[in-house]
């Protein structure tokens, strides 16, 4: 890319799309918002923006750290890039935007239920994989393992 993509905060309603073809095979009638949504504002959803159109997503919610874990943490949901611009940094650039803003909120850590065929992008960007956190996901039946980031 040219120059660097570009991440917006949005209103979370605006990622349902993203949410729904690319984490949740495009199924209609799949649940593609969190109850935490729009938590007095607590939860943050950020864009990553190609002339205007979304092309990939993440969303942050404040959360319990997990067992053994610093507070406060945070829990990453929704991370996922459009099949048309994967590779191109998207995703990469929406997730720095999201941790940038935690290390400014004070957070001391950020966890995920990550799926199994995106560790490697999540190990690339300094996440950690639990040992022992292998699970299948409830709402997708696919491999998963719990990852985290340390922030300080
Ligand atoms: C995982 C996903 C979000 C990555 O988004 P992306 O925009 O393609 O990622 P980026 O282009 O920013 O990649 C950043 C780096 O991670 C690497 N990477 C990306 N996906 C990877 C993967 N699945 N495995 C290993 N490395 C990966 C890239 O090659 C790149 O490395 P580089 O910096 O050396 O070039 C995207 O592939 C996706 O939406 N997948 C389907 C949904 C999904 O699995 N979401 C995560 C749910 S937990």
């Amino acid at each position: 890319l040219a120059e660097a993509p570009h991440v917006e905060r949005v209103d979370p309603r605006r990622l349902h799309d993203l949410r729904r073809r690319v984490l949740r095979a495009g199924r209609a009638d799949a649940v593609v918002a969190d109850a935490r949504d729009d938590d007095d504002g607590a939860a943050r959803h950020y864009a990553g923006l190609l002339e205007g159109e979304v092309v990939a997503c993440a969303s942050l919610y404040p959360s319990a750290p997990r067992e053994g874990g610093a507070a406060p943490a945070w829990q990453l949901r929704f991370m996922a890039t459009d099949e048309s611009v994967r590779g191109l940094g998207y995703g990469a650039a929406v997730l720095a935007a999201a941790e940038a803003d935690l290390v400014e909120l004070g957070a001391r850590e950020v966890w995920a239920n990550g799926r199994d065929s995106a560790l490697g992008f999540y190990r690339r960007l300094g996440w950690r994989v639990l040992e022992g956190s292998a699970h299948l996901s409830a709402e997708t039946q696919l491999p998963h393992h719990v990852i985290v980031k340390d922030l300080g």
